[in-house]
């Protein structure tokens, strides 16, 4: 990462900050590199300790890294002959400090925490005070990269070790913009895997504050390719792809798959623990699960690409009903209670996570929490995971069956659904989602709802399919 930047040579006093510098892993080699130019350029070891003095800054929030930190530049100084430095190290929350200087450099590798994972308190100081995490759900390393861009001087350069899925992720949209006119160089480990613990695939993203150039690099480390994209192709996601815009490939593909079918996320109960029932026997009237019984009436079969994969038959507790028209309905709470009493008995167990899940307003509590994806379900569909691991595999479920987890798929009006299932394994399909898709855990590739509506495809190859404006939208 230093090299990448030009952290090498005439870095004596210049300024420089690893704003979440852990134990001082990288600022142990910028301490190093900073004396070892000092050295060369025949300053005194008093004054490479007053160097080191004014231009490294750590910043880290948790008390026990930052002593190790400090103990670990001490010792590595130590080495040169150099004690008792006044480190810039500051024990403090760098998100919420403000320094009265610029930087010529920013160097780290930040904390990455979703946004479920973050208190409340957290998200609304971060969408307050970062355009980054204005919209959707942000990750903490957004505030950090736009922190780091704000602390760089006119010519100063960023680098940091982000998720890759930063070029991807919806939220990130602001962020992107934000990065865009600095960015210099890419540096994707697509499915190469740096950490044991951190499911997406990592990248390396170099900024230039003075440089607002059209070109950028991209460097795809694992296959050892080095590309000059233009910025212009940056569109809402970021696709890497010589071939992903240009004109040629996308001349026939007129037709968007999102106007033959609805691709949707799953239902979502928010406690799939309450909901969905795993091991269990049936009578004809119940099915027994534990001391429990529950009314078969309310309950339906229950399917994610895992539990497909497996072969196992599980059952979910479904408090709703279709009318004649194939519209939702919700039972009046005095009905459900009446007409299911031993499915309210059993739900009644886990009452408490129940009403302490993040749901809809009108949800009642033996409700799912969304009830949104639940609408256009009443149908045959297509299922499929998220996570595309070298094959698509799709199920296919009959109009009663819950999708619990993954993608599902329905068509609009006439369309056959194994049209959609013979698109969805085209090797073209596949080429998109290498492209479009985010890398996850090294050998996997997620992708989301909207990145299957958004395909285009070319209609000369699927006859059967009817032109679009016999086409219904749900
Ligand atoms: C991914 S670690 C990186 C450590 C170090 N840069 C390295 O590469 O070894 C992120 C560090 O940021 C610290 N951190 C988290 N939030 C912070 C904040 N708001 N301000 C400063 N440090 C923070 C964490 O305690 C953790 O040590």
């Amino acid at each position: 990462m230093l090299d990448s930047i030009g952290y090498d040579s005439n870095i004596f006093g210049k300024k420089v900050i690893e704003n979440a510098c852990g134990d001082g892993n990288i600022l142990r080699e910028i301490v190093r590199r900073y004396i070892k130019d000092g050295l060369k350029n025949k300053y005194s070891l008093g004054e490479i300790k007053e160097g080191l003095e004014n231009d490294i800054y750590g910043a880290e929030i948790d008390k026990v890294h930052y002593w190790n930190c400090i103990s670990n530049l001490n010792s590595l100084v130590s080495n040169y002959g150099i004690s008792n430095v006044s480190w810039n190290i500051l024990n403090l929350d760098i998100l919420k400090h403000s320094f009265n200087f610029q930087f010529d450099y920013v160097i780290g590798n930040p904390p990455y925490i979703s946004y479920n994972d973050l208190d409340s308190e957290t998200r609304l100081f971060l969408k307050n005070n970062f355009t980054s995490c204005e919209k959707g759900k942000f990750d903490y390393y957004y505030a950090f990269i736009e922190k780091s861009i704000n602390m760089l001087d006119v010519n100063g350069k960023l680098i940091y070790l982000v998720p890759n899925n930063f070029f991807k992720n919806v939220s990130a949209k602001n962020l992107r913009e934000l990065v865009v006119p600095f960015l210099t160089d890419v540096y994707d480990y697509t499915t190469h895997k740096l950490f044991k613990n951190v499911l997406t695939s990592s990248s390396i993203i170099c900024l230039n504050k003075s440089t607002d150039i059209e070109k950028f690099n991209y460097h795809d480390v694992t296959k050892k390719r080095k590309y000059v994209f233009n910025k212009n192709h940056l569109f809402e996601k970021w696709i890497f792809s010589s071939k992903a815009n240009s004109k040629e490939i996308t001349n026939n593909h007129s037709v968007r798959f999102g106007d033959y079918f609805q691709s949707s996320v799953s239902i979502a109960t928010l406690y799939n623990k309450a909901f969905v029932i795993k091991d269990y026997y049936v009578t004809e009237e119940y099915a027994f699960v534990n001391e429990y019984k529950i009314e078969k009436e309310i309950l339906k079969n229950a399917y994610s690409p895992n539990s497909l994969r497996l072969e196992k038959n599980e059952l979910i507790i479904f408090p709703y009903f279709y009318d004649e028209f194939n519209n939702l309905k919700r039972y009046p709470p005095e009905d459900f209670i009446e007409r299911f009493p031993y499915c309210v008995e059993y739900l009644k167990q886990f009452k408490e996570q129940l009403l302490e899940r993040d749901s809809d307003v009108s949800s009642q509590w033996y409700e799912f929490g969304r009830s949104q994806a639940l609408q256009h379900l009443n149908q045959p569909k297509l299922l499929l995971s998220t996570l595309v691991t070298k094959h698509i595999k799709i199920y296919e479920l009959d109009t009663s069956s819950i999708p619990y987890s993954g993608i599902y798929i329905v068509p609009k009006k006439d369309t056959s659904l194994h049209i959609a299932k013979k698109i969805l394994n085209s090797e073209d399909f596949h080429n998109y989602i290498l492209n479009v898709g985010i890398n996850v855990n090294g050998n996997s590739i997620r992708i989301s709802s909207t990145d299957i509506n958004n395909y285009m495809f070319n209609p000369d190859l699927h006859p059967e399919l009817l032109p679009t404006g016999n086409v219904k939208t749900c």
